[in-house]
């Protein structure tokens, strides 16, 4: 096929767990005869620096032309201490979401057998957990009326009746394309806003009868994830509890650096690893590209290219089996690689297959 991508490195590691992201799609598209095409777009504290505005116009055009956004990571920590920053990187990210409707988040946590003694928890519970959390990502409080002054200052949770119905037909699809089990993750014990995702949730459950529907509690469910993450199947929830129990799956696998995600909805889908900027990291070669090169697999199995996405997959196991790893996982004893000789790596595994 004919693929064009918009190409957004931003901050921090972005760069370099980039480029070697995209090495991987050319040689995947060398390969399988796809004719790619791709351009870069600016975002992010790079933006801002640039050009003042953290999600530029010209790359929102950029995005919307393309087929799909390969995206690797912003933030500067220049922004983070400074409360009275007017415009922050992390605004571009959300900005990015808005514009192109990207409202359903696909973040699969999936443990490597050859990683899961690097997990915080005991092997048993983390070997053969494999779920897939989808978190809402254009609604909730991230986009709801804010206010802040010295005294006050408030976030509104907003979610409409549209909004809430799409998103869990995304959860239940899912729950129906795998083991059938959805978990739809609140807070309907205190909040409104999830008393109506669950009094919808209840609604939609009777149209998919084969799939087994429970509803948990948000706090319950973050233990739950460390007690017994084999338990979950598809997760479905709000945009903010998405985002933080996404960050506890990364840890169930053993390092940040390996978990992808999609963001699909209306427009130009993304494809993008769940981690952020790292940017102590920045220019030392020692990020994990795996989550950007697993993004990469994500973005060919939207199109439906199974094989293609395969292969990555395959490369990417091999390349942990083989000890070709990141500083952060890497065994006692073994190599060093760095951000570009894993990325070589497996783009010498993949030319070679
Ligand atoms: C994520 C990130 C973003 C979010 C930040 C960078 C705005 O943490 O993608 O999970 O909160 O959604
Ligand atoms: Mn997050």
């Amino acid at each position: 096929m004919k693929l064009k991508l918009a190409v957004l490195p931003g901050d921090g590691i972005g760069p370099e767990i980039m480029e070697q992201g995209l090495a991987v799609t050319k040689a995947i598209c060398e390969k399988f005869g796809h004719e790619l095409s791709y351009e870069y777009a600016i975002c992010g504290a790079d933006a801002i620096d640039k050009v003042g505005d953290p999600f530029p116009e010209e790359t929102y055009k950029v995005c919307m032309e393309a087929d799909a956004v390969l995206f690797a990571s912003v933030g500067d920590p220049k922004f983070d201490n400074d409360p009275n920053a007017k415009v922050r990187p992390e605004q571009g990210l959300l900005a990015m979401r808005k514009k192109l409707g990207l409202y359903a988040n696909i973040r699969p946590v999936t443990t490597f057998d050859s990683l899961v003694h690097k997990s915080p928890l005991k092997e048993e519970l983390v070997r053969g957990a494999d779920f897939i959390c989808i978190r809402e990502l254009t609604g909730g409080m991230y986009f709801g009326e804010k206010y802040q002054d010295n005294d006050k200052a408030y976030d509104t949770n907003y979610y409409t009746r549209p909004e809430i119905e799409r998103i869990l037909k995304v959860g239940f699809e899912y729950a129906m394309k795998r083991n059938r089990h959805l978990t739809v993750v609140d807070k309907a014990n205190v909040l409104a806003s999830s008393r109506l995702w669950r009094q919808i949730a209840q609604e939609m459950a009777p149209n998919y009868p084969e799939v087994k529907t429970d509803y948990m509690y948000v706090d319950n469910a973050s233990m739950r994830m460390i007690q017994e993450p084999k338990f979950f199947d598809v997760m479905v929830t709000e945009n903010t509890f998405g985002d933080i129990l996404t960050d506890e799956g990364s840890c169930i696998t053993g390092s940040m650096g390996l978990l992808p995600s999609a963001s699909t909805g209306e427009h130009t889908p993304v494809f993008e690893p769940i981690h952020g900027s790292w940017p102590q990291a920045k220019g030392q070669n020692i990020a994990n590209p795996l989550a950007q090169i697993l993004s990469v697999a994500m973005l060919f199995e939207y199109f439906d290219l199974k094989e293609e996405g395969a292969l990555i997959r395959e490369a990417v196991d091999q390349s942990l089996n083989q000890n070709i790893r990141t500083p952060e996982i890497q065994v006692e004893g073994g190599d060093v690689y760095g951000t570009k000789e894993v990325g070589e790596w497996i783009v010498g595994y993949i030319k070679n297959k």
